[in-house]
């Protein structure tokens, strides 16, 4: 929770200052790069952040707001978790960028073994683009094949192979790539048959989250038949946990489901805020592992191993995924009580830890910008077009002061666009 105390740097300057000084010295002449670039999003959504404490964040001009997207996944604990920043703070001292790694890389892969599925090694990287990566390596290395099956539209990241953005990579970064529908086997057959048994791997998320649309929860039946069919092919069977991973099971996305990947790639959530990513594999992949390249001058740094251990342990110790799961309970009720009552038809998708809402019929997403607008002058940071994420620090209290914000964004939604739900039944 918030300290209370005002630690706000005392020459930080205003959004707007720092849009304009930006606009010469980055790429962008209205923004940023990438994901977090606020281009595109509803007026008032600031650019500039200042600090975090446990569920909350401050702006650059020191508005507060209890945070749903969570650094867009990684703080899993909050911001400023004590033990998980005391621990950082202690290998720190110690060292972190060091000729070589220490006992946090030994102790992290120890504890990785123990709680993860599939985890009998580990690598470590910095992002969830490098555990992704590195993974389709290893599985080439193992089958010495070429081809790669992806769900069509799905995140892997952002070198030339997945990049969404076809400008600066060119045909052959993909050209041993073959796409298929999320949960339906009978593409994934289609692209196996169009790769003439050339293939490497699958590399499927553990459920839909494509930016901008609602999410989909994964078939057990889709999940077990990938599992199935990479072994009737002989493919490495890859599981995405990049952004799920650490919020849904400790042991791994899939783990309820009793389908085990050959290969994880693991990030974001690992380390609450620290930059660590992993790839963790079975005991038969273990010597593909070994014969790839694949090293960065800070993927040995011990800080974010040892926040990433403490992390872990954190969640593992405080039942984290129970708590985020009960807050998440409590936010999709809440806010399914509160559509209705302002006659408002809305999708709420994914798990409860990773929110995503959308109204019935916003072709246009007009009702989804002016809600998130709402909600961010109401005190929470939310996106219109990503799902959210909650964080073990969001407790009851915290997600009643969200349901207090969305109440009247709900409420301005539906004055100032009118209801969406047809009669008394509420509109597919
Ligand atoms: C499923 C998935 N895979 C990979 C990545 C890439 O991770 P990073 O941005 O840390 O490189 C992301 C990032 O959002 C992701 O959601």
């Amino acid at each position: 929770m918030a300290s209370g105390q005002d630690v706000r740097a005392p020459d930080v300057a205003s959004d707007a200052t720092l849009r304009a000084r930006a606009a010469r010295v980055l790429p962008w002449s209205d923004g940023l790069y990438g994901h977090m670039g606020v281009r595109g999003l509803p007026a008032g959504f600031p650019q500039f952040h200042e600090r975090g404490d446990g569920p909350l964040v401050w702006d650059v001009d020191g508005n507060e707001y209890v945070d749903l997207m969570c650094s867009w996944g990684p703080m899993v604990l909050g911001h400023h978790h004590p033990i998980v920043d005391e621990a950082a703070r202690d290998q720190a001292r110690r060292g972190d960028a060091l000729n070589g790694p220490t006992a946090a890389m030994v102790e992290l892969a120890e504890l990785l073994a123990a709680t993860a599925d599939g985890a009998a090694w580990s690598m470590f990287t910095k992002n969830g683009t490098d555990a992704t990566t590195v993974s389709v390596m290893i599985a080439r290395a193992a089958t010495q094949r070429r081809y790669v099956l992806a769900a069509q539209g799905a995140y892997h990241g952002s070198a030339p192979w997945c990049t969404p953005r076809p400008d600066g990579t060119i045909f052959e970064d993909r050209a041993a790539l073959e796409y298929f529908e999320f949960n339906d086997l009978t593409t994934v057959r289609a692209a196996i048959a169009r790769c003439d048994a050339d293939i490497a791997a699958i590399i499927v998320s553990p459920f839909k989250h494509d930016a901008g649309f609602d999410q989909e929860l994964v078939d057990q039946r889709f999940a077990s038949g990938l599992r199935e069919l990479c072994d009737r092919v002989g493919a490495v069977l890859i599981i995405d946990d990049v952004r799920a991973g650490f919020r849904l099971d400790l042991r791994g996305s899939w783990a309820p489901l009793g389908v085990e990947p050959d290969l994880t790639a693991r990030g974001k959530a690992m380390g609450n805020g620290h930059a660590i990513s992993a790839v963790t594999g079975v005991e038969a992949l273990r010597e593909a592992a070994t014969r790839i390249y694949a090293t960065g001058s800070y993927w040995y740094g011990a800080v974010a191993m040892a926040a990433a251990a403490a992390t872990i342990k954190v969640l593992r110790d405080d039942d984290g995924i129970e708590k985020m799961h009960a807050a998440g309970r409590q936010l999709r009720a809440g806010m399914a009580r509160q559509a209705a009552t302002h006659r408002l038809a809305i999708r709420q998708t994914g798990p409860v830890q990773m929110p995503y809402l959308t109204f019935r019929g916003d072709v246009d997403r007009q009702r989804l910008s002016l809600f998130a607008q709402e909600a961010l002058r109401g005190g929470v940071f939310l996106h219109p077009a990503h799902n959210w994420f909650l964080s073990t620090a969001h407790d009851e209290a915290v997600i009643d002061r969200v349901l207090d914000a969305t109440d009247r964004a709900f409420a301005a939604v539906a004055q100032q666009l009118g209801p969406n739900v047809e009669g008394s039944a509420v509109a597919r």
